[in-house]
């Protein structure tokens, strides 16, 4: 009689681990060894030593490319921070939010007040007199800023408001709380406050209000963008914590970090592209991660890339892309511009939608040609004019699902089989 699943067990459990432990490489994790970053560390450090020897500390505005570390080394020197300041007996406490989730002037307010309102109540379960908690939306901000103020004032404290993606304020029109915050201490007596701002988009600050210009970027460190070797460096320490000894060999490391510095220098995704190679190797049950498995989930990544852009494409260049995607899964034979025009006129109309000119579709589709979604090639068609044929550098269900053609799509045959006939 063959084996069950007894055999099946035992064979898995007889595979050769990829990870020794996964989590080192996510995003979630902080690392407190943060290579290639001493000078901000250092810049930082001498600004924020400052309340441990009870003063108020500058405001700093801490700004670089994505993935160049700012979230990873200003989370561990809060962390350092606050862990300092309990040892020397001086009450240090950073509320860290983000805008992209936090990004009203209300829902900042609130937050900090009743941030603060749960550390007090942590520390001592039965205080009284808290004033009472904000709701999420409802009260008048001014109430919003009254009890804010109450709860900074209960102790002697120094007060850190980290504002991660400060950028987003912006976009959410919500940047005046900055001024709020940035003139808060003349509100105070028993405690001070100080802002840290960070951000990705170096247009962000020619935007702001110059009187907060002024007062928040009274700091301002910069994040370099890491260069190969360097990511080289910061992936070895993250992968001998987080793969089994043996499994990696240098040139995996190298070919993550090398794809890289060709972006932008983005540690991030070097750390992403060296999990997915890991995950790849994992799932194909090899005992070694090779550069074959990075460059198989470079293609992932970049295909993951690409469906977050369709998805975020506007309606019209999503229908477009949706016809040229029907007529292709219909049809083996190329595809013109003028039949991408007919199904997309015909989705238009079943869907209620404006039908834009021949001219502003060749517009979209030049668009998508230039974000790779598809190759638009132009060839002479004699006497008759120029067309262009277009072949779509995508997958199919991947394109659709992120253009969610359910929505479009109601009723398909109408649409395509007339087509059909027409080219056949
Ligand atoms: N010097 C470093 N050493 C170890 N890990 C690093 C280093 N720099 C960045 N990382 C890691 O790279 C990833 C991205 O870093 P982080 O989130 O700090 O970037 P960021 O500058 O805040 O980017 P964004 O602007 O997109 O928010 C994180 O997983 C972080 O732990
Ligand atoms: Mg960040």
């Amino acid at each position: 009689m063959k084996k069950e699943s007894g055999g099946l067990f035992e064979k898995l459990l007889e595979t050769q681990q990829i990870f020794k432990n996964r989590e080192y490489l996510r995003p979630t994790y902080i690392p407190d060894n943060l290579p290639h970053r001493e000078e901000q560390i250092d810049q930082l450090a001498r600004i924020w030593v400052a309340p441990l020897r009870g003063e108020t500390p500058s405001n700093v505005f801490v700004y670089g490319k994505a993935g160049t570390g700012k979230t990873a080394t200003v989370k561990y020197l809060m962390n350092e921070l606050e862990k300092t300041g309990d040892e020397v007996s001086r009450k240090i406490e950073v509320i860290h939010l983000n805008c992209e989730v936090v990004n009203t002037k209300y829902r900042i307010l609130a937050t900090l007040a009743n941030e603060l309102r749960g550390k007090i109540q942590e520390k001592d379960p039965d205080a009284e007199d808290l004033p009472d908690q904000v709701p999420m939306t409802g009260w008048p901000t001014d109430q919003v800023y009254s009890v804010l103020l109450e709860i900074l004032e209960l102790e002697e404290q120094i007060v850190i408001i980290l504002l991660d993606e400060i950028d987003k304020l912006i976009s959410k029109g919500a940047d005046d709380v900055l001024y709020v915050l940035t003139r808060i201490n003349s509100d105070l007596a028993n405690t001070k406050t100080a802002v840290v701002g960070i951000s990705n988009d170096l247009n962000f600050v020619p935007q702001l209000d110059p009187r907060v210009v002024s007062s928040l970027g009274e700091e301002e460190v910069l994040f370099p963008p890491y260069n190969a070797p360097q990511i080289e460096d910061i992936l070895k320490k993250r992968a001998e914590m987080s793969f089994e000894e043996g499994v990696l060999d240098d040139a995996v490391i190298r070919l993550c970090a090398a794809h890289a510095a060709r972006g932008h220098g983005d540690a991030r995704q070097a750390l992403d592209l060296l999990r997915n190679a890991g995950e790849l190797a994992e799932q194909e049950r090899a005992t070694k991660v090779t550069t074959k498995h990075v460059t198989k989930a470079f293609h992932k990544v970049e295909r993951d890339k690409m469906e977050e852009a369709i998805r975020t494409l506007p309606e019209q260049s999503k229908l477009v892309l949706l016809s040229a995607l029907l007529l292709q899964e219909r049809k083996a034979r190329k595809i013109g511009t003028g039949d991408v025009y007919d199904v997309y006129s015909a989705l238009c109309r079943q869907n209620g939608l404006e039908v834009l000119t021949r001219r502003r579709v060749s517009g979209l589709i030049s668009e998508l040609d230039m974000m790779g979604v598809l190759n638009a090639r132009v060839i002479s068609k004699g006497r008759y004019g120029r067309t262009k044929e277009i072949e779509l550098n995508v997958e199919s269900i991947q394109a659709r699902a992120a253009i969610e053609d359910e929505m479009y799509v109601k009723d398909l045959n109408s649409i395509t089989s007339s087509k059909q006939e027409k080219l056949g």
